[in-house]
């Protein structure tokens, strides 16, 4: 019999293309998506493991799953980042009501543990990483569904800040997975496992695909994505050969590493038309001592220099950046750090976060969670009124422009307007004559607040 499935999704954008594949796997074996949890035989919660208020969320979830049905069957399953990281106390906790567990690199299981759930009543689980699982062979299925579901908690590797709105026009393709850089604070590299890449043809193969179905953009994933490598190719291979696409006229990537930006993929950006001038350069601390601490690789000047060399290779590129407040025995002075490297570089846009412990990283075992959690909202509060200021700047300065925008979708809020992205992903909103979602126009800016730009379609 048909099975009704639900699915919600946490966490970062590749959170968001495993539940795309998810949808794959599980219609060849005859189940249905439903938008209606209370109409699911089964209730999936894509989970992310990266902060401590992720986590807690879904925790509250799956007891509501079952409460709001009063009684009525329904199998939940665990799937995600939670799954691998909180893997003992899913299995062995008697008061989470859990039917099956799957973990980011065992979808494919996803019939079988669902099958072997009704048959024998009891928890079934596969949680094996893999050195090899890409789904290399499984086409996500996209299109309405993707965003259609609730979403919730932005997570990780995840601020490309695409609208969801934006279906049909972005897609997302994973072309690695997993992480090997092990950043002390990061839960990653144990939920997700060992980094590994698709091949140039198989990602070509889809975005072509992607092209055929009408989709005009591409968001190359990965949790380390410019680390990618197959046989010979690297990842600046990877977007050119992507690049040769006919119909795919925009390209971007999340989220990158500051360790692997070398001149041949900065030369693409600065040459490529089809390469959004837009990078996510996720900087943590601005302190040396920290970014040590962290793991991270780089020091302070380290990072100043390469945003110096990035924006003399490709002028006009779009930075945005993660940063993280309350590390690990942080003191005022070294936060300090931080807010000039953000007062310097001037990102585009920025997320800050504050240091959550996790479960198996290096840093739970190694530093204390020891900064007060009232400091930690004191400079998260600090670094944002900067940044809003800073984005603010930045914006107005594009008032008098003209921009390429890409359009995504009608607006909601005023009849006469479309809503698209401009080539550095700035949110532009424009009046215009209803024109197609996919179509590139030129648009001028005529205003700017920190959230959008403000314009009208040039003739
Ligand atoms: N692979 C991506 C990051 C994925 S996680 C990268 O290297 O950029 C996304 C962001 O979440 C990170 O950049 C970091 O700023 C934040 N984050 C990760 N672990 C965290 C933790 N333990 N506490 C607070 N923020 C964290
Ligand atoms: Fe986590 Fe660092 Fe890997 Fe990003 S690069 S996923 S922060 S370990
Ligand atoms: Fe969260 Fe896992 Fe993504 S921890 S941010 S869903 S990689």
């Amino acid at each position: 019999m048909l099975k009704k499935v639900y699915i919600q999704t946490w966490g970062c954008q590749m959170n968001v293309y495993d539940t795309e594949l998810v949808k794959a796997i599980l219609a060849n074996k005859k189940y249905a998506f439903v938008q209606d949890e209370l109409q699911a035989d089964i209730v999936m919660l894509n989970t992310c493991a990266i902060r401590e208020n992720a986590h807690r969320k879904v925790y509250g979830r799956i007891h509501d799953v079952k409460y709001k049905r009063n009684g009525k069957p329904v199998k939940i399953g665990i799937l995600g980042c939670m799954a691998t990281n909180l893997r003992t106390d899913l299995l062995e906790n008697k008061n989470l009501d859990i039917d099956f567990i799957a973990g980011p690199d065992s979808y494919k299981r996803l019939p079988d543990l669902i099958e072997e759930s009704y048959r024998t009543g009891d928890k079934q689980f596969d949680l094996t990483l893999s050195e090899f699982e890409t789904y290399s062979d499984v086409y996500p299925q996209r299109g309405t569904s993707s965003y259609g579901d609730k979403r919730e908690a932005k997570g990780g590797s995840s601020h490309s800040g695409i609208a969801p709105e934006a279906r049909g026009v972005n897609a997302w393709i994973a072309v690695m997975r997993g992480c090997n850089n092990f950043c002390t604070f990061c839960v990653v590299p144990y939920t997700r496992g060992r980094e590994r890449s698709r091949s140039v043809a198989n990602v070509v193969d889809e975005a072509k695909r992607l092209a055929d179905e009408g989709f005009k953009q591409v968001t190359l994933l990965g949790q380390n994505v410019n680390s990618y490598k197959h046989e010979d190719k690297d990842f600046a291979d990877l977007m050119e050969a992507v690049s040769r696409v006919n119909g795919i006229e925009r390209i971007r990537f999340t989220s990158p590493h500051p360790k692997d930006f070398p001149d041949k993929f900065l030369d693409l950006m600065a040459e490529n038309p089809k390469v959004c001038k837009q990078i996510h350069l996720p900087l943590q601390s601005g302190n040396t001592r920290i970014l040590d601490l962290m793991n991270r690789t780089y020091t302070k000047e380290e990072f100043l220099n390469l945003v110096d060399h990035v924006r003399a290779k490709v002028p006009g590129v779009a930075l945005s950046t993660d940063v993280i407040v309350g590390f690990s025995s942080e003191t005022d002075e070294d936060f300090e750090d931080t807010y000039d490297v953000m007062k310097k570089v001037e990102f585009d846009t920025a997320f800050t976060f504050k240091y959550s412990e996790r479960k198996q990283t290096i840093a739970s075992r190694k530093y204390p969670d020891d900064v007060p959690d009232a400091i930690k909202t004191e400079r998260i509060v600090r670094l944002t009124e900067l940044q809003k200021d800073i984005t603010l700047k930045k914006n107005r300065a594009y008032i008098g422009k003209t921009l390429d925008v890409l359009i995504e979708n009608p607006s909601t809020k005023h009849a006469d307007c479309l809503v698209g992205r401009a080539d550095g992903n700035q949110l532009v909103v424009f009046q215009s004559e209803p024109r197609a979602i996919g179509d590139i126009v030129p648009v001028k800016i005529e205003d700017a607040s920190p959230a959008a730009l403000k314009g009208t379609l040039k003739d």
